[in-house]
């Protein structure tokens, strides 16, 4: 690194890592923060790359969040510290229209690991995340296929919270609405658990035997029968994260595939939660083509998260077949982000060097493996949903009604803390009525994670979940 000019080292450091007083904490939690829902003040990873972090009161806990689904490698990976304490000797910004080293690598990597009919395809860097990566996504969608600017999006789906963004997603408990929510053509996911025409042994993800896929035919009705309103493009997450950890059973994406080719409408995948890993495969496209040899890839595809873990960036991958944007359309700040770029490279080739997806599948395997055998004793546990490290556990009251247990997810989350582990939880479903529903706890820590790691999660997931129920 090269030594400071203004300041000394050791007054950079102090600013900022002196320790903080009550006073501060106090001060900045009563009057200057917007958003302040926890009382804890965590302070980072316990060493370079750890699945654990500390709270300032010096507890140690077991991440099977990854902090919002991020540090896929560890928190404060040594490897992408270091990747941008180099970059930043190059540069951490310049005006999105140069080619820079780092964007011109980073560029010509993405097109080669994308899958199907997105290799050697297009790209845009945003450092802002996911929601501006789909509003990327959309305008390229609009310049390809000029017949209006309606997009089909699918029922618990969540794209982000700008306004544009917060119209595609499910309903959240906020206090306003999307903009322009007349461009949003909402339909059915296929949540085979909770089907709505009511197959009833739809579990994992997979459809019931008996199901015809009407959940497809409302899609294609959607779009080949209402030509008052004409969509152009079709985003959906090909699993569901917030929603509630839900993979699409493969029949409904290969439809909708088809579906799409033969009314011209861009189908978008939003994989922010599903790139770089998590499923076992390097995206969740590639997951279903290995298990189904299926090729199911979109025409473009969205993501970030886990993409520089640790540092943001958002990437939108558009097949080479469609039109770009121009400088203006795809404007913004710090699209040629160095540091995120630079940490995105190192991540890839640490991802494929060290066969990271595959560790991915093995400890998921080995979590859902145990909650499925234990949910054999336990009938609160109703479905286990993989693959991979994108775990989600669903809690109904009893097998019978399958009635939500939201009560007992949180007691979970709440006991798992006191027990040193912090467990994720899916988005609110608000119902106009005033009431939700929140009962799918998410097990989604770095996947670097070792065998003891997943071992102690099992064991501290049995515990707490004893303990929750005990309480209840
Ligand atoms: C599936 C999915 N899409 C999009 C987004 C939005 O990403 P960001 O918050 O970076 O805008 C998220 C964020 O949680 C997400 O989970």
């Amino acid at each position: 690194m090269h030594d400071p000019k203004y300041l000394s080292k050791e007054e950079i450091e102090k600013i900022l890592t002196s320790p903080l007083s009550n006073e501060e904490i106090t001060k900045c939690r009563e009057n200057h923060l917007l958003v302040n829902s926890r009382q804890e003040v965590i302070t980072g990873g316990t060493e370079p790359g750890s699945v654990y972090f500390k709270t300032i009161e010096g507890r140690q806990i077991l991440d099977c969040t990854s902090q919002a689904w991020v540090f896929n490698l560890g928190h404060n990976n040594p490897d992408i510290n270091y990747a941008i304490s180099v970059q930043s000797k190059e540069t951490t910004h310049t005006w999105s229209y140069f080619l820079t080293p780092v964007r011109v690598r980073l560029a010509n990597k993405l097109a080669q690991i994308a899958p199907g009919q997105l290799k050697g395809g297009k790209i845009s860097v945003n450092n802002s995340g996911g929601g501006l990566a789909l509003e990327c996504a959309i305008k390229v969608a609009m310049i390809n296929n000029k017949k209006g600017d309606q997009f089909i999006v699918f029922r618990r789906g969540y794209h982000g919270s700008s306004l544009a963004m917060m119209g595609a997603s499910q309903r959240l408990p906020m206090r306003f609405s999307g903009f322009g929510l007349e461009h949003w053509i909402k339909t059915f996911y296929p949540y085979c658990y909770r089907c709505p025409w009511n197959y009833t042994e739809g579990f994992e993800g997979k459809r019931d035997k008996s199901c015809n896929l009407e959940c497809l035919e409302m899609v294609r009705q959607q779009i080949e029968m209402y030509p008052t309103s004409t969509p152009i493009g079709c985003i959906i997450e090909p699993m569901q994260g917030p929603g509630g950890q839900i993979p699409a059973p493969i029949e409904f994406l290969i439809g909708l595939k088809k579906i799409c080719e033969l009314n011209k409408i861009i189908l978008i995948y939003d994989e922010a939660q599903t790139g770089f890993g998590r499923t076992g495969k390097m995206f969740a496209t590639e997951w279903y083509a290995s298990i189904y040899n299926k090729d199911i890839s979109p025409d473009i595809m969205t993501l970030t998260k886990g993409a520089a873990a640790g540092i943001p960036i958002g990437i939108t991958i558009a097949s080479p077949k469609l039109r770009m944007l121009t400088e203006f359309e795809d404007h913004s700040t710090f699209s040629s982000p160095g540091l995120a770029m630079a940490a995105c490279l190192v991540n890839i080739e640490i991802l494929q060097k060290n066969r990271i997806p595959d560790n991915a599948a093995k400890q998921g395997n080995t979590i859902s493996s145990f909650i499925k055998d234990l949910s054999e004793d336990i009938p609160q546990i109703g479905d286990v949903r993989g693959p991979g490290l994108f775990i989600g556990v669903e809690f109904i009251k009893d097998r019978e009604s399958r009635e939500p247990y939201n009560d007992l997810l949180e007691k979970l989350i709440h006991i798992g803390w006191k027990n040193g582990i912090f467990f994720g939880e899916q988005m609110q479903i608000m119902s106009t009525a005033g009431y939700f529903i929140q009962n799918i706890l998410k097990i989604k820590p770095p996947l670097i994670i070792n065998d003891d790691d997943a071992v102690r999660i099992c064991e501290l997931f049995e515990q707490s979940l004893k303990e929750a129920l005990k309480s209840l």
